[in-house]
């Protein structure tokens, strides 16, 4: 059962935690590029206006999704709400392999209450999906390593649930 994390991140910090959950679930990682945020200032800028003004940008996902078995996915939070081009994913979740679990990364508080709304019947069966929410703060500290194993126990057990073959 080929499962795949997804992630965008713009300053590698979701990617690392990206990287640490590919290696405890057994699975590749497919890496978003808005191509819209990299450059430095500009790049930040226009990121909290894009994020601001709900705005989708256009997506690719390296390499594709499409043939995976569950995808998992995570983000930066950008403005309290999940950065635009993981919005943007979400979007064409009805095209996409089942969404089993998000995973998020903040400046500062670890709760971001705009995130359930936004995550609210991605899961399975129109579920809120399990969420991890970490800091830039809490990533390698003991409170950080309790939740992640707590997630991907969850993502196991669903993953444990789906039958050969989808
Ligand atoms: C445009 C923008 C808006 C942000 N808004 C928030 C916010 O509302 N709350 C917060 O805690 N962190 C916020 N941050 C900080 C990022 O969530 C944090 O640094 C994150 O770990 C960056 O992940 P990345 O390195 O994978 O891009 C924001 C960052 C950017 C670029």
């Amino acid at each position: 059962m080929a499962g795949r994390i997804v992630v965008y991140s713009r300053s590698g910090t979701t990617a690392r935690l990206a990287e640490d959950l590919a290696g405890r679930l057994g699975c590749e990682i497919s890496r978003i590029d808005p191509g819209r945020y990299g450059w430095p200032v500009l790049g930040y800028m226009r990121a909290g206006r894009d994020s601001l003004r709900e705005y989708r940008p256009a997506i690719t996902v390296t390499p594709p999704v499409q043939g995976a078995d569950w995808l998992v996915i995570g983000s930066p939070i950008w403005t309290s709400y999940l950065s635009t081009p993981l919005r943007s994913l979400v979007d064409q979740r009805a095209d996409l392999p089942p969404i089993l679990g998000v995973f998020t990364t903040s400046g500062g508080v670890d709760e971001q209450k705009n995130v359930p709304l936004q995550i609210d019947g991605i899961g399975a069966a129109g579920a809120i999906p399990p969420w991890l929410s970490l800091t830039t703060k809490t990533h390698g500290t003991e409170a950080g390593e309790d939740k992640i194993a707590a997630f991907v126990a969850q993502l196991q057990s669903q993953i444990a649930s789906i039958p050969p073959g989808g």
